[in-house]
């Protein structure tokens, strides 16, 4: 399985919309960070789905490390 690419070494902070779908970056490669832009192509890595539970504010994982997908976890810290 390909490794992710760190992408950023923080969380993006993202405004959702409650019931929409976002498809979270797995791969890191996308230039649309944290969202998916079709660049996992080249990898065996796949886009995670997101559904907003309400309209906010998130901090999306961009070290791609977080064991709260696609969620910010702190991962980014010990990197
Ligand atoms: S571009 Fe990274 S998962 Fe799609």
């Amino acid at each position: 399985m390909t490794a992710p690419t760190v992408a950023q070494r923080g969380p993006y902070m993202i405004d959702v919309e409650k019931g929409k779908t976002y498809y979270w970056c797995r791969c890191g490669l996308s230039r649309k960070q944290p969202l998916c832009d079709g660049s996992h192509k080249s990898t065996d890595l796949a886009p995670l789905a997101y559904v907003a539970m309400e309209t906010t504010t998130v901090a999306m994982c961009g070290c791609k490390q977080s064991k709260s997908k696609p969620l910010c976890d702190g991962s980014h810290n010990s990197l």
